[in-house]
């Protein structure tokens, strides 16, 4: 089955890297978010990834403007009424993705499978606000969406075996592996990869170490290719705090309790790349 008009809901970090990365491999892609000002903002963002990448490889060079002509953006959710297949990339808040499945759900084709780009909801739980359980499943795409070619696949309660084959026909599409797990909060990647951060920030916070001494303990003993705080930079930690929240009320336990220094930093608006400054400045 050729799956070619999809919706993408949310064009931030991880919205604006879906809608590009779909529309480089020839799909039509509906980009959704709240305001024409987010909007205008991420379709620069897709021209200047997609510039940015020309001049450092010839062979992927694109026309920048033919690629933005596959995408429709748009701040009106009744577009979606032909689309094949939905990735949702909105705020990591249960109440906001809530209300998006509910519409999302009253709009869409009935046959078309619901993907949420996640880190930590329960994939059961966001199946529960739709009328078809069966077509949710979780896609959690790495950032940056175009140059992560594996994607971590999660089965919610009632997903049917039909929707994963159709999640692994959509990724392959999209020149994209994947690795399928069950649902759980934060699921295999953002279970350990949410803990960690968090800790790391409890030792800058503690006085323990800085973040670059932090950083390179991962890289240079480790062999990472990042350190966890400039991950967390990358990520968002506005992100990063509404998943250990996630995290915390999801398993009712202590351990997954956020620093206050996390919860100081996105108070004061430092939220990492997207804003210019988070443990590093950009
Ligand atoms: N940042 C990452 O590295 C990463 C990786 C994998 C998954 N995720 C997940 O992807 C999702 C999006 O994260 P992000 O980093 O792109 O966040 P972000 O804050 O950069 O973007 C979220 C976008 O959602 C939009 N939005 C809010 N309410 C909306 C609504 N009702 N309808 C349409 N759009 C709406 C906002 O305007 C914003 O543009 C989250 O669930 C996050 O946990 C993030």
């Amino acid at each position: 089955m050729e799956i070619q008009k999809i919706g993408v809901i949310g064009a931030g970090v991880m919205g604006v890297g879906v809608a590009q990365a779909l529309a480089q491999t020839g799909h039509q892609v509906v980009l959704i978010d709240i305001s024409d000002e987010v909007l205008g903002r991420s379709e620069q963002e897709i021209r200047n990834n997609l510039r940015f990448q020309g001049l450092f490889s010839k062979e992927r060079a694109e026309d920048p403007e033919k690629v933005l002509g596959q995408i429709a953006f748009t701040t009106d959710y009744q577009m979606l009424g032909d689309v094949d297949f939905v990735v949702e990339n909105v705020v990591e808040k249960w109440d906001v993705k809530k209300e998006v499945y509910i519409q999302t759900d009253r709009i869409c084709p009935p046959q078309s499978v619901l993907a949420a780009n996640t880190s930590c909801i329960s994939i059961t739980r966001i199946g529960s606000a739709t009328n078809r359980p069966d077509k949710v499943i979780g896609m959690h795409f790495m950032n940056p969406v175009p140059m992560k070619n594996t994607t971590e696949v999660i089965r919610g309660h009632h997903t049917s075996d039909e929707t994963v084959e159709t999640a692994k026909t959509f990724l392959s599409q999209m020149g994209k592996e994947c690795i399928v797990v069950n649902d759980s909060p934060g699921f295999v990647s953002n279970r350990v990869l949410m803990l960690t951060i968090n800790e790391a920030v409890f030792l800058v916070h503690e006085q323990v170490a800085s973040p670059r001494e932090i950083d390179d303990i991962f890289k240079s003993c480790f062999g990472h290719k990042m350190g966890p705080l400039e991950t967390a930079d990358l990520i968002g930690l506005d992100t990063i705090l509404y998943s250990v929240e996630v995290l915390h009320e999801s398993f009712s336990d202590s351990k997954y309790r956020p620093c206050p220094l996390l919860r100081r930093m996105v108070d004061a608006g430092l939220h990492g790349r997207k804003s210019g400054e988070g443990f590093y400045q950009y």
